[in-house]
């Protein structure tokens, strides 16, 4: 797959900001409205078990905020499939999660899980819900998602970008190397492969080059930016890096 790679906005951290404090302010809702005019393809959002940011009641406000595709980030439990079946996000992407860790860290086991995770994905599947397993750039766990039958995975990009911060080259080529080896093989395979985690205006160039892509989502570095820039800013400066990296015009149409 070529041309232009879609860009999902995440709005987790926007909710972090406002939960430092209760009551509104800020309002992701208000922040989806402003990504989609500034030119993401879809909003994504984390629904934690422990709502540190999303809470239950901000998944009908982002979706009646803004008419793109929502892509709802979750655990794979009973809890959270019932919520994602009232939504009924256009996609929903199993994430491991653990209370302790401060972000997703690494992929879904989805070849060690498989038989666990099994029923969620036909089950989401069955709503019409996109089913997209946020995995480690592995071949094996390409294996478990293209046998459980989910159509999109998502690649891990966390130790792509934690080689890339510590300046250590060798390990940020080996890094490329498995996102563009595992996303070849997700699509040789029929999956649409995604990626994202941690991404920034540095490191989201080589991982946008890659053409299997179809899909980004980037959500800290954007909120972190829109505190120097305001989110509008920082969104269109993500879409043109991710248009500039396969040569098309901020616009999308090809120069
Ligand atoms: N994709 C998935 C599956 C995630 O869990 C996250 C973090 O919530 C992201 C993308 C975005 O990561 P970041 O906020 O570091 O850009």
């Amino acid at each position: 797959m070529t041309g232009r790679l879609r860009l999902g906005v995440n709005i987790d951290h926007v909710a972090t900001i406002r939960n430092a404090r209760g009551g509104d302010h800020p309002d992701p809702a208000r922040a989806a409205r402003i990504a989609a005019a500034a030119g993401a393809d879809g909003v994504t959002f984390h629904l934690r078990e422990d709502r540190r940011h999303i809470r239950d009641e901000d998944l009908a406000a982002i979706a009646g905020a803004v008419s793109l595709p929502l892509n709802m980030e979750m655990a794979a439990t009973e809890d959270m499939l019932a919520i994602a079946l009232r939504h009924q996000p256009h996609a929903a992407c199993l994430v491991p999660e653990r209370r302790q860790e401060r972000t997703t860290e690494g992929g879904l086991d989805a070849a060690g899980l498989h038989n666990e995770i099994a029923w969620i994905v036909r089950r989401l599947g069955e709503a019409g819900i996109r089913v997209s397993l946020f995995i480690e750039p592995d071949a094996k766990q390409i294996d478990a998602a293209k046998s459980l039958g989910a159509p999109v995975v998502e690649l891990h990009t966390g130790a792509y970008c934690e080689a890339a911060a510590a300046g250590e080259k060798a390990k940020l080529e080996r890094e490329l190397e498995a996102l563009r080896a595992s996303a070849a093989y997700a699509a040789a395979l029929g999956l649409e492969p995604h990626a994202g985690h941690g991404l920034t205006f540095d490191t989201v160039g080589p991982v946008a080059a890659i053409p299997e892509l179809a899909e980004l989502n980037i959500g800290h570095y954007l909120v972190g930016e829109a505190i120097f820039t305001g989110l509008e800013v920082a969104v269109r400066e993500m879409r043109r890096r991710m248009d500039a990296a396969r040569n098309l015009a901020p616009t999308g149409v090809a120069p």
